[in-house]
């Protein structure tokens, strides 16, 4: 039975990873350890609540305490971070605290669990770390050169500050393992889309306006392009990368899908649209909006090392992936009103609240 400690479990990500850690898995231990930010969400993780082969705990991955008596009761082989503040436009606000939760964070969780590893004669035994990382640590590519693509021997050029906390915990992932020999592995994935996501993301955000014929606000020109990877693809990716992936690598993740944001935001008018059959929702609402700070121009993914090293490729073609995330929303409106009204908080306090802030 292998023992999974998951941070930043009640995410968007992180709770997709949850679930697919259940389902995939029989013999299996999760514990989802979370601070539970604006954007932890626990109704993500209702169908599993109690199934007992998981549990939360909640905690701040800067807590060294709370870390390490977490790591010390559950005993993990596998620790994945997914913990961080993800938005960048919220890290152009306020970068302070994508220093802190993205880098100190991850140093402290590095720290806490080389201490529980580490043995008297060296090495760490069977456990392994997992650094979930992003392609925004390598810059921006050029529209005029669509045959180029990041590597995982690109250099780091990180822009926003989001980027740049991911890039900086990237590098003290690499660090550790070259000086301590601590069995690290990361990933790098393009954007992510699919069930769960806070509606602050382009995806659920289109969704969400197109349905209430609210502006859907546009960046600059449209033209930024993104890849875009279904959710449930890239947790099947970190999962074989943990399992079988070669200590102290680097491994991209991507879906071959490169879009320009217009294109994202024209596909979804036209599929909401047909669904609520309501012609009303329409490419009047698009609404262009002073480009974003610092906005990268192009992220494009070679992730042919994963491929050829561990056999994964994307399952999801985008048709299917945005047609599935589109039917999830909108059967799922319940879901997007409490997390946009906030109500949301509120199901923790019903659900822990009266039980004490951390359960294990
Ligand atoms: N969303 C994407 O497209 C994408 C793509 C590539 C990589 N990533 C990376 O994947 C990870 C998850 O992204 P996401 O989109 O699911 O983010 P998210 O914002 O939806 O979730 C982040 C989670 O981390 C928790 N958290 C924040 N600060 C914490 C702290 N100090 N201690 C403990 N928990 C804390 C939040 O409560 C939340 O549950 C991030 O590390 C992000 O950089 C995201």
């Amino acid at each position: 039975m292998k023992r999974y400690l998951v941070t930043g479990g009640a995410g968007f990500i992180g709770s997709n990873f949850v679930l697919h850690l259940l389902r995939a898995h029989d013999d299996v231990r999760v514990v989802n350890v979370d601070a539970l930010t604006y954007a932890g969400n626990l109704e993500n993780l209702r169908e599993v609540e109690g199934d007992p082969r998981y549990a939360f705990c909640q905690a701040d991955i800067r807590d060294a305490e709370a870390m390490a008596a977490v790591v010390a009761a559950e005993e993990p082989d596998y620790v994945v971070n997914f913990a961080a503040e993800s938005h960048v436009d919220r890290s152009i606000e306020d970068p302070g605290i994508f220093e802190s939760t993205n880098v100190g964070g991850t140093v402290n969780l590095l720290n806490v669990c080389r201490a529980a590893w580490e043995r008297p004669g060296g090495g760490v035994g069977e456990h392994r770390y997992l650094q979930v990382s992003t392609d925004e640590v390598y810059g921006t590519l050029s529209l005029d050169e669509p045959d180029t693509f990041f590597r995982e021997t690109t250099p780091l050029s990180a822009h926003s500050p989001y980027s740049a906390s991911k890039a900086s915990a990237d590098l003290f992932c690499r660090a550790y393992g070259d000086t301590f020999d601590f069995p690290v592995l990361i990933t790098r994935c393009s954007n992510n889309y699919g069930p769960y996501q806070f509606p602050e993301k382009l995806i659920p955000l289109m969704i969400h306006n197109a349905v209430h014929h609210e502006p859907l606000p546009v960046y600059g020109d449209g033209l930024n392009v993104r890849d875009w990877l279904y959710v449930e693809d890239h947790c099947a990716a970190i999962d074989l990368v943990l399992r079988k992936g070669r200590i102290g690598e680097v491994y991209n993740v991507g879906g071959h899908n490169e879009r320009a944001n217009l294109d994202i935001v024209e596909t979804i008018i036209r599929l909401v649209s047909e669904r609520l059959d309501d012609p009303e929702i329409n490419d009047g609402l698009i609404t262009f909006v002073e480009d974003r700070k610092g906005h990268d121009r192009r992220y494009g993914i070679d992730a042919g090392k994963i491929a050829a090293e561990l056999g994964w490729e994307p399952k999801t073609p985008f048709e299917e992936g945005i047609e599935k995330t589109i039917d999830w929303y909108l059967a799922h409106a319940d879901w997007v009103e409490r997390v946009t009204s906030g109500a949301y908080k509120a199901y923790y306090e019903e659900m822990y609240g009266h039980r004490g802030a951390a359960r294990a």
